[in-house]
């Protein structure tokens, strides 16, 4: 049994703190009565402290949206695993905003994987192919490379909290959504690798979907046997939106 898993990706939003408070405290409310979901958010890294406050210690969880795999050290900018684990319960790995800006290569994914897990936070590590890689038809074989790099430093998958999110970059923030049925192929892709790296620990990851998810599409992708869940970006910031996202989830229920 899995428990689905609906993160919110603020990206670089809102721009002030009492705003992430607002929304934080909107999406409390639905997150708190949805025992069956695992609702997480993730605001920028300046506004966690004030998002875990909002959340008050109930159901609804906080995500990074990047961190560096180093303890401290002379890396400027950047936020440590050991600090965000003061701050946040999950943290979001190898977004195609990163890769594509900020020089995340599948190496770098693959350290901050292992940091993460090592440090108690649970990694939501994003894959996915770009339109133009969809085009060459090389979707499955640039699946194949993220997955393996981004677990590549894990020991065992079972029991470290990982999340994968499958989000094709072509369906980023453009409303061109994946159907269901191509996200599926993809999950059930990245599910078989999961099992060729780890047989007993496969089948208790949380496969999300993460592109153009809306009210409108997000319950086809969570009737789908190997989709647990949604990342969530412009409809997270949107409560309503994003509270009917959560209640499909919650009435669609464990895979
Ligand atoms: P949109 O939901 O805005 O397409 O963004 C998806 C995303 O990048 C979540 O990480």
């Amino acid at each position: 049994m899995r428990i689905p898993v609906i993160a919110g990706n603020w990206k670089m939003n809102p721009p002030r703190p009492s705003e992430a408070t607002s929304l934080a405290l909107a999406v409390r409310e639905v997150a708190d009565n949805l025992p069956g979901v695992t609702t997480v958010v993730c605001p920028p890294t300046v506004f966690l402290a004030d998002v875990r406050r909002a959340a008050g210690g109930g159901r609804l969880h906080v995500g990074a949206q990047t961190m560096h795999w180093e303890e401290t050290g002379a890396f400027t900018g950047e936020t440590s695993p050991a600090m965000l684990a003061e701050l946040a319960g999950f943290v979001i790995i190898g977004h195609s905003e990163r890769r594509q800006y900020d020089n995340e290569t599948d190496e770098k994914v693959g350290r901050k994987v292992a940091a993460a897990v090592g440090h108690g936070l649970r990694p939501i590590a994003a894959v996915g192919e770009t339109a133009e890689e969809r085009r060459a038809g090389s979707t499955a074989e640039v699946i194949d490379r993220q997955v393996r790099a981004a677990l590549g430093g894990l020991g065992r998958i079972g029991a470290s909290g990982l999340v994968v999110a499958y989000e094709p970059v072509w369906a980023i923030g453009t409303g061109d959504a994946a159907s269901g049925e191509d996200a599926q192929t993809v999950a059930a892709q990245i599910r078989a690798i999961l099992r060729d790296l780890d047989p007993g620990g496969a089948d208790e990851v949380p496969i999300q979907y993460g592109g153009s998810c809306t009210p409108d599409n997000a319950a086809e992708y969570f009737a789908q046997p190997d989709i647990d869940g949604a990342l969530v970006g412009g409809a997270s910031l949107k409560p309503d939106a994003f509270a009917a996202i959560l209640r499909a989830a919650a009435e669609l229920g464990p895979a």
